[in-house]
């Protein structure tokens, strides 16, 4: 079963909780929280902060894309405001392993993230370790940007892998996601669509997410 992560970059900060709580009764099953530093991403978004104040307003996972430089310097602070998982891009971690157990030993699933023009190989040896893989199907910084379909090669590469190798790790796409490209990604393994401008620039959040799921089958 395809699960829609709804990212609240795209959502009306000004009734964050209201939004959180209409995608949640929509259909979505993880609350998808974009991270930003300005130093990794040329944007400024999220801090542990916000996770802590949407915590109460949901029941669903909050799942916590870091896009930031040193970011084994706020795994805790993630953890501690309630993130369920916390990944990390593999070209932000110099010692990946090492960033992947510390996110565990704080009690959360652990993810890791490639940028659409980092080799898949980069992962490889990770896999056995993680919770979650996200393929990036955009640069990230921003919604609103067009899916690269160069990257679903990578998708189909990793649920390859996942099979191979008896892994039970999710794999979710982060980017451009919408009812066009939806079935591309869940035909090549995907498990879990990001969609933020998708689901947020739609009046209708529900039905928006009920389209992008009806879209994959
Ligand atoms: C991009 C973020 C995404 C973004 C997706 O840097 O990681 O989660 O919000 O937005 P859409 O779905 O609009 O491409
Ligand atoms: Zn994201």
């Amino acid at each position: 079963m395809t699960k829609i992560a709804p990212s609240i970059l795209s959502a009306d900060f000004a009734k964050l909780g209201q939004e959180i709580k209409e995608v949640e009764s929509g259909g979505a099953e993880y609350i998808h929280v974009d991270v930003m530093d300005g130093h990794f991403v040329p944007n400024i978004t999220i801090g542990p902060l916000i996770v802590d104040a949407i915590k109460p307003v949901t029941n669903l996972p909050l799942d916590v894309h870091l896009m930031i430089e040193n970011p084994d310097s706020y795994i805790e602070a993630f953890a501690s405001a309630g993130a369920s998982i916390i990944s990390v891009h593999q070209e932000a971690s110099v010692h990946l392993h090492r960033t992947i157990q510390l996110i565990k030993s704080t009690g959360v699933k652990a993810g890791v993230v490639i940028n659409p023009a980092t080799p898949v190989e980069m992962i490889r040896d990770i896999l056995p370790d993680v919770d979650l893989v996200l393929i990036m199907t955009v640069n990230p910084g921003f919604g609103g940007q067009s899916f690269i379909h160069n990257t679903l090669g990578k998708i189909e590469q990793v649920a390859k892998w996942r099979e191979e190798l008896s892994l039970n790790f999710e794999i979710e796409v982060d980017g451009g996601v919408n009812m066009k490209t939806a079935k591309l990604c869940t035909d090549a393994g995907a498990d879990v669509l990001v969609a933020g401008s998708a689901v947020f620039n739609q009046e209708d959040r529900k039905q928006a997410i009920q389209d992008i799921l009806e879209a994959t089958k």
